[in-house]
């Protein structure tokens, strides 16, 4: 009894005394053997995956699964000198654990929030901060340190499957909006993970692809949302991508992780690897990856015997090892915070409700098909009507305790709904999904339903409702990218569907909505003509229908503007050429077999910094929804467009007023491009440098909003001196509601080129 009380007093001791020791001290106390176990994680076993042999296993096989199932990682406790380990779970739209536990009834849901792509679509940095604390609240309660996400790589190409994790094609509008997210995670005391650095931009051979870029495509367009999220948000750790760049693994690269991210950006964490990413740790320790996750036993011993054999200079482990320690001394886990296992649940579903809500976009709207008033009888068509997506699958996906039906949030908003119609699509999903594979893997998108036929369906009596919905889903996620055939474009099912409800609602005068409940662009060029209104829903999480409903009924005035263009056909997209990159010969690089399945390949990025808007703009393509585009159920008027002066000196700052003109209550969201003078370097026609949300106007109120540019603001990436280069002449300040709709516009000068940063000259194209 004695001995053991001995022993906890040490250990109170140690942990204390290892509290206000420095990191350095640490690493000054820890064994060689102790640092390499740090610096790799405690591996992985998952339920439902099997890993292929040289990935299974770890150090310490399923410690994971014992702290909190479900989470995807673990680094290791080292008692001697205090160290308890942190655990990471996914992100993005909320925290990724298991609901059930071995022997226990009591269930561990975490909240769906919305996807990514939604969030990006509020425009709105506090709304998103509000986001964030609630995630952060269950990261913290949950005994989670660190929450894997948020994921920030552009929006390339529509088709790139894991989009919907993603923001926008714009990298401003997503590095603004993720630091926002990371500020409200992290305002609760855990951590985030920044993803994935960088220019991990579709699924196809992932692991091994090559993608070469330019560098002022890298700095200016792949690289800018990360600094801005990284500058603003200070994310504890980054995750570096599967990805080769220009020639290197992301995780093996130092001249991103250590001379961009810590020397350009002073940035102050720790970088982790993507789970299984990269084929060398030696490379990844030196490059300034400081934790490989999920970690082997085999990286374990490669890390111990390169040191001994004096091929990795045990300095470098010490700075890998204390930049970890400088954020485990901050995480829950090192202070052993009682985590309760009950985060505020009940409060959150309103946090989903209202931001979901906020990022819907209303695409059209002819003759006011929306709103719908209370007490309308409504005919819902489509699949997805019945089986709603509240997100994306894969590391993404998250186990929620319900998700809203649509038809459940028309009800419980006070619509009566043709049930004839839904009888008849609710008989035909349950025989469908009974007939599915009953193994499938849980990180798998489900297989695709075909539409029920129009021909089973009775049209006639589905006229007795006073208006259409038609319903379009899609669920992508990691390991596929999505396709242009019934995919982005919609299969001949759908088409049929939407046109047989059309023309008969139309012939009796009753309107036709689409919704799209989706996670990427869809193409809407070829029947948009044939319906009333679209919604673009996105995956809107768990309170999905009730959310769509609010809209639907008016009880919420929508908002959204797109932060990802959506074009006519995909043959317009700025980046088709090439997608998704072509199979190489093996060479070095290695081929994964199993769940991870990927070829060496490679792709050039060939739009350069041409990529969303600002490819549509250099080829003067009309897109069917431009960026920043959205409808509201009012109207707004821009007035009284100043700029503090009209020649730049430090800063400028433009104000401008917006009113609301309309007859209901609204928000807009107002957006500021820039038009650079066109001297040495070639320039996008605009680029986004500012946006503002008003407050919810009152018919006839007016709010005036102000932007700040600042010297980087103006700058372009001159990759022959590796310079944020200002050039000197005339630049116009665009005020519009969206990209293609400026309403206001202003000049100011730049009486002479001004070189703002001067940058490491790295990562050229090889
Ligand atoms: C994904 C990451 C994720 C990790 C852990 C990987 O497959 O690319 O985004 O955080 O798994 O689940």
């Amino acid at each position: 009894m004695k001995a053991k009380l001995l022993s906890v007093l040490c250990l109170v001791a140690v942990t204390a005394s290892a509290q206000i020791k420095t990191s350095k001290a640490i690493v000054a106390s820890m064994t060689m053997e102790e640092k390499a176990r740090l610096v790799v994680g405690m591996g992985m076993n998952m339920q439902g995956i099997t890993l292929p042999a040289e990935m299974s296993g770890g150090p310490v096989v399923g410690q994971t699964q014992t702290r909190v199932p479900g989470a995807a990682g673990t680094t290791a406790d080292i008692p001697r000198v205090g160290i308890k380990g942190m655990v990471v779970a996914d992100g993005p739209a909320g925290l990724r654990i298991m609901p059930d536990r071995p022997n226990e009834t009591k269930k561990y849901f975490a909240t769906a929030f919305p996807i990514s792509s939604l969030l990006a679509c509020t425009w709105d940095t506090q709304l998103i901060d509000k986001v964030g604390k609630a995630m952060g609240n269950e990261v913290k309660e949950y005994g989670v340190d660190v929450i894997l996400g948020p994921a920030i790589n552009i929006h390339r190409n529509p088709l790139g499957g894991r989009n919907f994790e993603y923001m926008s094609e714009d990298p401003y509008l997503a590095g603004k909006m993720s630091a926002a997210i990371i500020r409200g995670i992290q305002s609760q005391g855990v951590g985030t993970s920044l993803k994935h650095f960088a220019l991990n931009n579709h699924e196809t051979n992932r692991n091994t692809i090559n993608v070469k870029a330019s560098q002022r495509a890298i700095r200016e367009i792949y690289l800018k949302g990360f600094e801005i999220a990284i500058k603003e948000g200070k994310p504890w750790t980054v995750m570096s991508s599967y990805n080769k760049l220009n020639g290197t693994y992301t995780s093996q690269s130092r001249e991103l992780l250590t001379d961009v991210l810590r020397g350009d950006w002073k940035y102050k964490g720790f970088v982790m690897t993507d789970w299984f990413g990269g084929d060398n740790p030696i490379e990844q320790m030196k490059a300034g990856n400081d934790l490989i996750m999920p970690g082997t036993i085999k990286q374990y011993e490669t890390i111990v015997k390169a040191v001994k054999e004096g091929k990795l200079d045990e300095k470098v482990l010490d700075t890998n090892v204390e930049r970890i320690l400088d954020i485990m001394k901050i995480s829950p886990s090192y202070a052993g915070y009682k985590y309760s296992n009950k985060p505020n649940l009940v409060a959150h579903q309103a946090v989903v409700r209202n931001a979901a809500t906020e990022g819907m976009v209303l695409l059209k709207n002819d003759n006011v098909a929306l709103p719908v008033a209370k007490g309308k009888k409504i005919a819902a068509f489509g699949n997805f009507a019945y089986n709603l997506v509240s997100g994306g699958t894969g590391s993404g996906d998250v186990n929620e305790a319900y998700t809203i039906s649509l038809i459940q949030g028309l009800e419980n908003a006070g619509f009566g709904l043709n049930k004839n119609i839904q009888n008849a699509y609710e008989k035909y999903l349950k025989e469908e999904k009974d007939k599915q594979p009953k193994n499938r893997s849980p990180f798998m998108p489900p297989p695709v339903i075909n539409e029920l036929p129009v021909t089973q369906l009775d049209m006639n009596e589905a006229l007795t409702a006073d208006l259409a919905i038609v319903t379009i889903g899609r669920i992508s996620g990691e390991f596929i990218d999505r396709k242009v055939e019934n995919d982005l474009n919609l299969t001949d099912a759908e088409k049929a569907l939407i046109a047989a409800v059309s023309e008969k609602f139309h012939a009796q005068g009753k309107k036709v909505v689409v919704i799209l409940n989706v996670g990427g662009p869809m193409e809407t060029a070829s029947w948009k003509s044939l319906v009333d209104g679209i919604l673009l829903t996105w995956q809107p999480g768990q309170e999905a229908g009730n959310a769509i409903a609010d809209i639907l009924s008016g009880k919420v005035n929508p908002s959204g503007k797109l932060a990802t263009t959506f074009s006519v056909k995909y043959e317009d997209e700025p980046a088709a050429p090439g997608f998704p990159g072509k199979e190489i010969e093996d060479k070095t690089g290695h081929t994964l077999g199993g769940f991870m399945r990927s070829k060496p390949a490679e792709i050039e990025y060939l739009e350069g910094i041409y990529v969303g808007y600002r490819g549509f703009d250099k080829k003067n393509i009309v897109p069917a929804y431009e960026f920043g585009y959205g409808l509201s159920y009012t109207t707004f008027q821009y007035s009284g467009l100043k700029l503090s002066s009209p020649t730049f000196g430090k800063n400028i700052v433009a104000t401008v007023t917006v009113k609301n003109t309309g007859k209901v209550a609204g928000k807009e969201i107002a957006q500021l491009y820039l038009s650079a003078p066109v001297a040495q370097l070639d320039k996008p026609e605009k680029e986004l440098k500012g946006f503002a949300k008003t407050k919810l106007l009152a018919p006839g109120e007016s709010q005036t909003l102000t932007f700040t540019l600042e010297p980087r603001d103006l700058c372009s990436f001159d990759d022959t001196t590796s310079v944020w280069v200002a050039e000197g002449g005339k630049y116009t300040v665009k005020i519009g509601a969206s990209s293609r709709n400026i309403l206001l516009q202003k000049d100011f000068t730049l009486p002479k080129t001004l070189v703002v940063e001067k940058v490491n000259n790295v990562l050229k194209m090889k």
